[in-house]
């Protein structure tokens, strides 16, 4: 397939949810190592192949195949019993997952899940509607140097030390100071945590020397990214993002690899947007119109079930993931979920106040005020399912049409296209 002898990067370049999970697994048979560097199972990942469907949260999305080892990476942060979980659904499922958890990423503990829901309730309005999976929290530590990682898991002394600075410091964050409550023992989560490292020791090692020694031997290495640009928390939609660098250059801090040569940087792209949780949406559809393309597109999240806020392309988001990212291609997906508009909006900047804006503003007033100016094309009516087989030129001209549109305001070329959920429906241009 087409990634021989190559560093390759899937990132999001929206709200995430842009079919990652997808396009990772359609690269994932080529690839020696496939890897995650960021996010936790704050992600869902959704892969269709061979008619099973696989959603996954931690272990990257090249598990379905036989061959890529799966590593997490030191810039993941990592749920323990999530992670033994996933194993074991695999496991009943007939994958046994070749994975490699890295010793450095840090761990995600209760008490973090506790924080995550009372610094919600203390955000509000700012809120970014998190996942409640203790994201943030975790990564507040780990910049604290609070924080207790996988290795910890193993030297039960060390873990103790280090669980009785940070759990303290979490009981009085959630009672004192935002008013929540936090009663799991501190006797119950070090044994838990404990016998959790017994659990994951196979699984457990320095990821980086080994990329380090694969990159060197020129095997193909295929980085997948979590969430997507706009919740970046340097260039997202700040304080309306996740906590970890979503983009393609923090694949260095993330897993240890250089960033020199990477081949190519897929920006993988939903045809429309999606947002779950809490932001400023310039180009939101409302309530019946969102309803219809919500059913239609099946925009739920995979992690936690919400019914995803939908809306139409927006460019200026597009421009930003290109720049930011240095896209080198993008993979657009769910082509197929717009077949049957007759015309398309695509936003091609914002009217914030009477002033047309063509770069994503760093003020959270703006962003609040941005009004989308669209450009209206042409939808078309029907996919002929042909063009999987017999290529690009067999789609619809005014699909066409809109990938050259998309190409030439955002300065990157359409390589992928996606026109269904499948591991199959996929072409390459
Ligand atoms: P990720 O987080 O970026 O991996 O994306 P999710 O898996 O959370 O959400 C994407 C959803 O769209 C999943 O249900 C995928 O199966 C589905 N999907 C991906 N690509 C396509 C496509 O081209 N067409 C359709 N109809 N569904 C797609
Ligand atoms: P994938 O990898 C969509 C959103 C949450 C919330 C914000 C912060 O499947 O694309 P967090 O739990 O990270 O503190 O939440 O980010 N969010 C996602 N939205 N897809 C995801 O992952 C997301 N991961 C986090 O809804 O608004
Ligand atoms: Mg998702």
């Amino acid at each position: 397939m087409a990634n021989q002898n190559k560093t390759v990067v899937i990132v999001g370049t929206q709200w995430g949810d842009e079919g990652k999970g997808k396009i990772t697994d359609f690269f994932a048979g080529d690839s020696a190592y496939v890897v995650r560097f960021q996010g936790g199972n704050n992600a869902g990942h959704t892969i269709i192949a061979n008619g099973e469907t696989y959603k996954l949260h931690l272990i990257p999305s090249g598990v379905i195949y036989n061959k890529p080892t799966s590593i997490i990476g030191n810039g993941v942060v990592i749920d323990p019993k999530a992670l033994l979980d996933e194993i074991q659904m695999l496991k009943n499922r007939g994958i046994n997952p070749n994975i490699l958890v890295s010793d450095r990423a840090h761990v995600i503990f209760p008490y973090h899940i506790a924080l995550d829901d009372a610094l919600t309730v203390h955000q509000g309005g700012l809120a970014a509607g998190s996942t409640k999976r203790g994201i943030a929290p975790v990564y507040a530590d780990k910049m604290f140097r609070n924080g207790i990682r996988m290795v910890d898991l193993l030297e039960p002394d060390i873990l103790r030390e280090k669980l009785i600075i940070s759990y303290s410091f979490a009981h009085v964050l959630i009672e004192r100071a935002l008013g929540g409550t936090f009663s799991v023992p501190f006797e119950e989560i070090f044994n838990n945590y404990v016998n959790y490292g017994k659990q994951l020791e196979p699984y457990i090692s320095d990821t980086s020397v080994v990329l380090y020694d694969a990159y060197k031997n020129s095997e193909n290495i295929l980085f997948e990214g979590a969430q997507g640009m706009s919740l970046d928390v340097d260039h997202g939609i700040y304080p309306h993002t996740t906590s970890s660098n979503t983009l393609a250059g923090n694949i260095s801090n993330g897993s240890g690899v250089t960033f020199r040569k990477i081949d190519r940087i897929i920006g993988i792209t939903k045809a429309y947007v999606s947002r779950v949780g809490q932001s400023p949406f310039p180009t939101e559809l409302g309530k019946k119109e969102a309803t219809e393309l919500r059913k239609k597109g099946g925009e739920f999240g995979t992690t936690t079930g919400r019914p995803r806020r939908v809306g139409w392309l927006d460019l200026v988001q597009l421009r930003q993931s290109v720049r930011v990212n240095g896209l080198t291609e993008i993979a657009l997906t769910k082509l197929d979920i717009l077949t049957g508009f007759e015309h398309l909006p695509v936003c091609v900047g914002y009217d914030i106040n009477g002033k047309t804006i063509t770069e994503m503003p760093a003020s959270l007033t703006m962003y609040r005020d941005a009004k989308p100016i669209y450009k209206n094309l042409s939808g078309w009516n029907e996919l002929d399912e042909s063009a999987l087989e017999k290529g690009y030129n067999y789609l619809p001209d005014s699909l066409r049409k809109y990938i050259d549109f998309i190409e030439q305001r955002v300065a990157c070329p359409v390589k992928i296209i996606s026109i269904g959920p499948q591991r199959h429906e996929t072409i390459l241009r």
